[in-house]
């Protein structure tokens, strides 16, 4: 049986560091709040001129080095976005055109702060399916651009990042042992658009917008949607919580991740958290989070990890892989 296998991760962070304290500097806020409704300490903010784009492709040079090839043997990417360059063409196009790539495809994949679960369920069913050998899937984010920077609700949350992974097509047994993406699920639920989204764009306003959210609607639909859908994804692959090595969730806030472990019966030592140091950057929270427990040894080969997200729209999705 045909598995994307992944063999490469890296990420990047803007190097301005933008601390709880900072932010009490213009909005009326506290370091104390912030840690004790969200957990975040600080976050990065790209440098004036630094894209989304800039971002995609330092994590994606990284993930190439790691996997030991260069941007000639990948034939997709798959760049997972909310805040591309442009309105058009794909920022995934200007990440291929950067990375001296002409063959393959290359396209932008919008659900988000599900965006990498759906970039990464996408990229494995072309790379199962024969479609590609090799791809990037590449979470990139610069979410500082489209805060209002007025709005202490929402302006404290975010944070700008990339992280990506190469995926690679090897033949597996078929069984849960394999390496490789092994189930994902996506949702989507429209009806509740209008609790987080962008009140601005190309076809309504004409203009980029600023990001608006119901944040207490959103944590409530968090927990209960995340639970459910990473027991539907394990079911999927026949296997239960005990199962897991380790959870990479979406980081949005410690409390939502806290409550969905305990919801999920998943200990709180097995669930990577870093919205300490990123705060949420959407698309590229959980590519950042995996590389940070790769790198420090956490994750090994042949672990099984489970991620998971929700986001606007409402989105929602997990992905199982065997490390
Ligand atoms: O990535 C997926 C999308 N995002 C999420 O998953 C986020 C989901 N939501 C959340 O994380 C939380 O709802 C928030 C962190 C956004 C807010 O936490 P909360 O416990 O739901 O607080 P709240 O909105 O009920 O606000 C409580 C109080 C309010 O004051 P009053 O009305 O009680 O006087 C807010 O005005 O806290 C106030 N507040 C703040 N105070 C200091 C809101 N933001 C701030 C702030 N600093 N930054």
């Amino acid at each position: 049986m045909r598995r994307a296998v992944i063999q490469g991760i890296g990420s990047y962070l803007p190097a301005k560091v933008l601390t709880n304290n900072d932010l009490a500097q213009f909005v009326d806020t506290s370091d104390e709040w912030i840690v004790e409704r969200t957990g975040i300490r600080e976050r990065r903010i790209a440098a004036d001129g630094e894209t989304t784009c800039h971002l995609a492709v330092a994590a994606a040079r990284a993930a190439l080095a790691d996997a030991g090839i260069g941007a000639d043997a990948i034939d997709l990417i798959v760049l997972a976005t909310s805040t591309p360059d442009n309105t058009f063409p794909a920022t995934a196009t200007s990440v291929q055109a950067e990375l001296g790539m002409t063959r393959g495809a290359a396209f932008d994949v919008q659900a988000v702060c599900s965006g990498f679960v759906y970039a990464l369920s996408v990229a494995d069913a072309m790379v199962r399916a024969g479609g590609a050998e090799r791809a990037l899937v590449i979470g990139a984010e610069t979410f500082s651009r489209i805060l209002d920077w007025s709005d202490r609700t929402t302006c404290v949350l975010f944070g700008d990042g990339a992280g990506a992974v190469v995926l690679e097509a090897q033949e597996g047994q078929g069984s849960v042992a394999d390496r490789g993406v092994l189930a994902t699920r996506l949702h989507s639920d429209g009806r509740h658009k209008d609790k987080l989204y962008v009140d601005g764009g190309p076809s309504s306003t004409q203009t980029v917008g600023h990001l608006r959210m119901e944040g207490k609607e959103v944590f409530k639909h968090a927990v209960i949607n995340i639970a459910s859908v990473m027991g539907e994804t394990l079911a999927d692959a026949g296997l239960t919580a005990e199962d897991v090595d380790w959870v990479v969730p979406h980081q949005a806030n410690k409390r939502i991740l806290d409550s969905t472990a305990k919801r999920f019966g998943i200990p709180e030592s097995k669930v990577v958290l870093t919205v300490d140091v990123h705060g949420n950057t959407s698309a590229a929270s959980i590519p950042l989070a995996l590389d940070v427990a790769v790198k420090d040894g956490r994750i090994r080969r042949g672990d099984l990890v489970l991620m998971e997200a929700m986001g606007g729209g409402f989105t929602w999705g997990a992905a199982l892989v065997r490390w």
